[in-house]
């Protein structure tokens, strides 16, 4: 395993795995399969190989990193035969199970249980050049995959939206993605400040944000930069499109019973969820949502782990 990728406490770890293997035992020795699409560190696909045996996973990451981390894992784990680590946006999941595991869909019916753990894993956060945090200097690039090659999707860094996007788009994305109160002024600023000096790095957008801020409200517990920071990393990574667009095949690719399960970091990712299991449930009839409402982390799990206190999970079973 890299030394050099950082530790990642896995959210929500008992719960994903109860929900998701729901009655399957440990000692049911009939071969599953379950895919992680959001790989990060490998905690929860990890935990899920060590509750049965006979699991097969086929798990997936946008980030050259995991992927690089992941494989070094499972060789030293002997888990090669039973994990198998694509580096890819789950977006083309679909597409690499036509090509790679078709058997899944055709012999076996589809999956078993997929797990999407969202949003940004510990190490691409205190990785300074990447670009994620204010906390460090580095390139605004925010990139979950810095070589994508064109992959799709060819993401813009945050750099070329800051210097790219016009004052009302900028606007638009701190708003609606940060839900950031200062977004116009945050978004005029930027506008005049690109006109002299390139916006090129952490600190350079730091400092506007920050000086956008009234005085009297710089120095609260959370940073003035911390909402503009995760609206562009969403909007960088297309996260809301993406996964919108994979819950519904997403569930086409469940066998009858099978589960999705979806941790979801903050209000809008969680809305989605919401809105697509329950069309899901209620117009398409094709699942059952198993937790009316969210499922959360205990305040023992926040106390261990404080990325973990906005985190809510929802599970559904395919008919
Ligand atoms: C919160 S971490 C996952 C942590 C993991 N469950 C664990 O226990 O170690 C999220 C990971 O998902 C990846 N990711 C986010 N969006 C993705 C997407 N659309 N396609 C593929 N990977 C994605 C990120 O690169 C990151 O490594």
């Amino acid at each position: 395993m890299n030394s050099e990728y950082g530790q990642h406490i896995s959210v929500l770890l008992q719960e994903s795995l109860d929900y998701l293997l729901g009655k399957i035992s440990p000692e049911d020795s009939s071969v599953k399969y379950f895919a992680d699409l959001t790989f990060g560190r490998g905690g929860h696909s990890l935990a899920l190989s060590q509750r049965n045996s006979s699991i097969q996973l086929i798990c997936l990451d946008q980030d050259p990193e995991a992927i690089e981390n992941g494989k070094a894992m499972i060789a030293e784990k002997n888990l090669s035969t039973r994990i198998t680590l694509h580096h890819a946006n789950f977006r083309n999941f679909k597409k690499i199970v036509e090509t790679n595991h078709l058997e899944i869909m055709q012999g076996h019916g589809g999956f078993d249980g997929i797990l999407i753990d969202l949003g940004v894993s510990s190490h691409q956060f205190d990785t300074g050049e990447r670009g994620f945090s204010f906390r460090f200097d580095g390139p605004l690039d925010m990139r979950m995959n810095p070589d994508d090659g064109g992959e799709l999707n060819s993401f813009s860094t945050a750099a070329e939206l800051i210097k790219n996007s016009t004052q009302e788009d900028l606007t638009k994305i701190f708003f609606e993605y940060g839900e950031e109160k200062f977004a116009k002024r945050i978004a005029q600023k930027i506008c005049e400040e690109r006109k002299v000096r390139e916006i090129k790095t952490t600190n350079d957008l730091e400092e506007i944000i920050f000086h956008c801020y009234p005085k009297a409200m710089r120095h609260e517990k959370i940073h003035p930069a911390t909402r503009v920071f995760q609206a562009l990393r969403i909007a960088v990574n297309h996260e809301l499109e993406i996964i919108e667009e994979m819950i519904p095949i997403l569930a086409q690719m469940l066998c009858v019973g099978g589960r999705l399960a979806i941790i979801s970091f903050h209000s809008l990712e969680d809305r989605i969820v919401k809105h697509s299991m329950r069309n899901l449930e209620k117009n398409e009839e094709i699942g059952r949502v198993l937790t009316k409402k969210p499922i959360i982390p205990s305040n023992e799990e926040i106390l261990r782990n404080s990325r973990a206190r906005s985190a809510k999970m929802r599970v559904l079973e395919r008919l």
